[in-house]
């Protein structure tokens, strides 16, 4: 049975309900989390990947909207672990937290409303193929950290990603690569992007108007300590990505997605190179807990 941690205590998720008059479906006045837990078969075990790193950044969102929340990371990881406990997941879960203002009726603010939070998890397998992604440069632009800062997960800024995505879909790609508004790479829709070239790795830097994922620390770590390699936190012209031996995408939804064509450009040879390679199977490997160094990052949902 699914449940959701709803107004301060869990519920069966029918209850979980809020009024057509709340401010955050208005206004987009919300702010969210995108965690997983990861099944691991020989183990009978759910793992939750970075579960306080990411409810740290879903504060430091909820801070930017001005909400107040009486609950630190390791409180709302508590809640997290207890309400997916109760619905005994035996498979890959999505785990959605979402802050929001609760206050009901017209007024576009951020102050002097209810704050609310809620936490709901449902079965979740690819966002997307793993493999051989077709994307294009997106004619809409980054969102700009003075306009909705980008690296906060807030609600209002997914207009923009759900306009990026729907019109690279439509037009027949996997996804989008999407440009600063001074033309430098950001990322994709909902995930950070490395480009690897000459045997050097960089991905955007976080004043690039990124979200700061976590995906993307992790992937930066494996690449450190697994492949010897030493990424490079830069600005990244559109000519880069072109130039490219490979390109792939990163975050808790994709998890790592070999980019192989932008805009019918071959990159590199046009198949996963080497490196996407080996990071897409080893983080997989991290992320289930299979690991010994990085099982820290897994937090284990029943009793060992
Ligand atoms: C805009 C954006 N960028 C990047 C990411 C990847 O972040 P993370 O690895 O923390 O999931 C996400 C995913 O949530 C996202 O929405």
């Amino acid at each position: 049975m699914a449940y959701a941690f709803f107004e301060g205590e869990i519920v069966p998720i029918e209850e979980a309900k809020v009024s057509v008059r709340t401010q955050a479906l208005h206004y987009g006045t919300s702010c969210f989390a995108g965690i997983r837990g990861f099944w691991n078969e020989e183990q009978e075990q759910l793992f939750v990947f970075r579960i306080l790193d990411h409810y740290e950044r879903f504060l430091d969102s909820t801070k930017l909207l001005r909400m107040s929340l009486p609950y630190s990371a390791q409180d709302l990881a508590d809640i997290t672990l207890r309400l997916l406990r109760q619905e005994e997941y035996r498979e890959d879960v999505y785990i959605r937290p979402l802050g929001y203002k609760a206050s009901e009726g017209i007024g576009c603010q951020l102050h002097g409303l209810r704050d609310e939070v809620t936490i709901f998890a449902d079965p979740y397998g690819q966002y997307m193929k793993s493999e051989g992604a077709h994307v294009t440069f997106s004619s809409w632009r980054r969102v700009d950290d003075n306009a909705i800062p980008p690296r906060g997960k807030i609600g209002g800024a997914y207009a923009s990603s759900a306009l990026i995505k729907s019109d690279a879909v439509l037009n027949g790609f996997d996804e989008a690569l999407v440009l600063t508004a001074d033309g430098h790479l950001a990322e994709g829709s909902a995930m950070n992007v490395f480009v690897v070239r000459r045997g050097v790795a960089s991905t955007p830097l976080v004043t690039d108007n990124i979200l700061e994922g976590v995906t993307r620390r992790t992937v930066i770590r494996l690449l450190q300590d697994e492949l010897g390699m030493e990424p490079v936190e830069r600005s990244i012209d559109r000519s880069e990505v072109y130039l490219a031996d490979e390109v792939f995408f990163c975050g808790t939804g994709a998890q790592v997605v070999s980019v192989t064509h932008v805009d019918q450009r071959a990159i590199g040879s046009g198949q996963t190179g080497p490196i996407t390679e080996r990071m897409r199977v080893l983080h997989d490997d991290v992320v289930r807990g299979r690991c010994e160094p990085y099982r820290r990052w897994c937090t284990p949902v029943y009793d060992d």
